[in-house]
């Protein structure tokens, strides 16, 4: 066994090991757990206020029955939990900060392996972020969607049903008490969102890079065998440590590519962009905005799920989760069989064997779902460094569309306008959403896939071309262009846009242009002026330092890793 970190807390005779054993004793600790066993810090997001992860207490006590079985000793610990339901202006705001408190609490504490407990969106790139700064044995462990949503008889998913019910209410054909009463038959039982929104993705890039035990993305919350999980993930990473088996060598551009494969057979988030984007760049692997197009736009979807099909993750789960998709890319040569995992085997190994019980929810990839899914990334003069659209969630006949563009500067302007039947739009028209990037909103809020206006709902039409530098959320659907980058509160083409203006996008040639000459757009930079910054705290130290889109906006700081050398003493 490698030397362990945690000696040099408790392996001390001195005042120093007095100290660091004496006060965990108050916790009833007896003597001999201080022997040089793996000392396994259990990293856990429970909290009241992100409702996706308030099971997480049980989770960790079944974590810490593996632990104990293995022979290491288990402490948990606390670190800020991001819920994507409640927090404002958004949790994507403090994803960075989470990461921080998760690298920092890790390098300062007795720790020589490290459990992830993750669930709702944000808690999962958080902590695989700031766990990767140290690059300690770590092991991801994820909270579980929850139950199917029923109602009236059909199945009602996370997210993407309330988007299709809140435009059924503007359509005027939906009552809203029928709206509320759903609010009760969709979240029915604890766990994180039920479609193959943000949460389900990253549970799901969780596995697919190799960082859980098999199986981790889909066995809902309530499930026995998610606690049964969590109690092997708990003997896993006891022997993890004993193997020194480090976050850097799962997390390798092999594992990367393996998640985008998968990202795109399941027609996963265009949230998982970002997010792995920052990811690559803690642990020093490159990877750029357009591998996503080049390893990923031409795989086929193979799993029908919402948003880009009908069914949810409970049924993913009985079909046979990740790993029969993964078993079907590896088949068919999209998968890095060799790249190692966290149970010591490598993907191949994991996965060949793996039975799907049910072809409507994941199909085989001969016969996919869908022919192209993945994510797109489309350039041009009004998105220079890119920015990302997901087929599979569009409408095909919008893929190559030409219309002029209805403006909103902000996402209170778009709610005070997008109602009102004097609005001159229709659904030919593309709607354009300034200042919802990383600086602009600030956090780069899921707002980019803008309500249409209720006249044309009422003509029956469902999706129009919207493109802005926000984000959507992993639960919608819709030709929607996203993460333009620049943004346009950093001076991006973007802010230069008018009403009136023509914008042309072409997925299939990768383009997105704005039709305007190139200098009436300097006449207008030069009155462009850029919107007031903070003054302090958080927002401030975020808006100074976030980096763009395109490269993760992560904080430019952040970026890389610190290892987990052990800190001087404290007294
Ligand atoms: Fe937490 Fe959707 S709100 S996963």
């Amino acid at each position: 066994m490698p030397k362990l970190r945690s000696h040099e807390w408790f392996g001390k005779h001195d005042r120093d090991g007095f100290l660091h054993r004496g006060w965990l004793k108050n916790q009833g600790w007896p003597g001999d757990l201080f022997d040089g066993r793996p000392v396994i810090g259990i990293c856990n997001t429970w909290s009241e206020l992100n409702p996706c992860n308030a099971h997480f207490r049980e989770l960790a006590d079944c974590v810490k029955r593996g632990v104990w079985e293995a022979g290491g000793f288990p402490l948990e610990f606390p670190v800020m939990s991001l819920g994507e339901s409640q927090m404002r202006p958004t949790a994507m705001l403090f994803r960075n900060l989470a990461s921080m408190d998760v690298e920092e609490t890790i390098r300062a504490n007795p720790m020589d392996g490290v459990v992830l407990l993750m669930g709702c969106d944000k808690t999962t790139p958080s902590l695989l972020m700031g766990a990767a700064s140290c690059n300690l044995p770590t092991i991801g462990l994820s909270g579980g969607p929850m139950l199917n949503g029923k109602f009236k008889g059909k199945e009602l998913g996370s997210g993407t049903g309330v988007l299709k019910m809140t435009d059924e209410v503007n359509a005027g054909t939906m009552p809203l008490c029928e709206f509320f009463e759903a609010e009760s038959a969709m979240n029915r039982s604890k766990g994180h969102c039920m479609t193959m929104g943000t949460a389900s993705t990253m549970a799901s890039m969780v596995e697919a890079l190799g960082m859980s035990l098999p199986g981790n993305a889909a066995i809902p919350a309530v499930d026995a065998r998610r606690n049964t999980l969590a109690q092997m993930t708990g003997r896993r990473i006891v022997g993890m440590v004993r193997e020194d088996l480090l976050m850097s060598n799962i997390l390798t551009r092999a594992a990367f590519e393996n998640a985008i494969f998968n990202n795109a057979a399941i027609g996963g988030s265009t949230n998982a962009v970002i997010h792995l984007l920052a990811l690559s760049k803690r642990i020093g692997v490159p990877l750029a905005l357009d591998d996503w197009d080049r390893l990923g736009s031409s795989l086929p979807c193979l799993v029908d799920l919402q948003p880009s099909g009908q069914h949810l993750m409970e049924d993913f789960f009985y079909a046979g989760g990740v790993p029969v998709v993964l078993r079907e890319l590896g088949e068919a040569g999209v998968l890095h069989r060799e790249a190692i995992t966290a149970n010591g085997h490598s993907m191949w190994e994991n996965v060949a064997n793996a039975e799907c019980s049910n072809r409507e929810v994941i199909r085989t990839f001969a016969q996919p779902f869908k022919a192209h899914a993945g994510i797109a990334v489309v350039r041009g003069n009004i998105a220079p460094n890119g920015a990302v659209i997901k087929p599979s969630a569009a409408s095909d006949h919008l893929l190559r569309h030409r219309g002029r563009a209805v403006v909103f500067e902000s996402v209170e302007e778009l709610h005070a306008r997008v109602p009102d039947d004097s609005l001159d739009i229709d659904e030919n028209c593309v709607m354009v959403l300034k200042n919802c990037g990383p600086r602009g909103y600030p956090g780069m809020a899921e707002v980019g896939n803008m309500p249409l206006p209720p006249k044309v709902l009422r003509r029956g039409i469902r999706d129009m071309v919207r493109i802005s530098d926000a984000r959507m959320s992993g639960t919608a659907y819709g030709t929607v262009v996203l993460h333009i980058s620049p943004e346009a509160a950093a001076g991006g083409p973007l802010a230069l846009v008018k009403s009136g203006d023509m914008i042309e996008l072409d997925v299939p040639a990768r383009k997105i242009s704005l039709e305007v000459e190139d200098r009436v757009l300097e006449q207008r930079r030069a009155q462009w002026t850029p919107p007031s910054t903070p003054r302090r705290g958080w927002e401030k130290l975020y808006v100074d330092h976030v980096l763009q889109a395109h490269e993760g906006a992560d904080l430019d700081f952040l970026v890389g890793s610190s290892g987990a050398a052990v800190p001087r003493e404290s007294h």
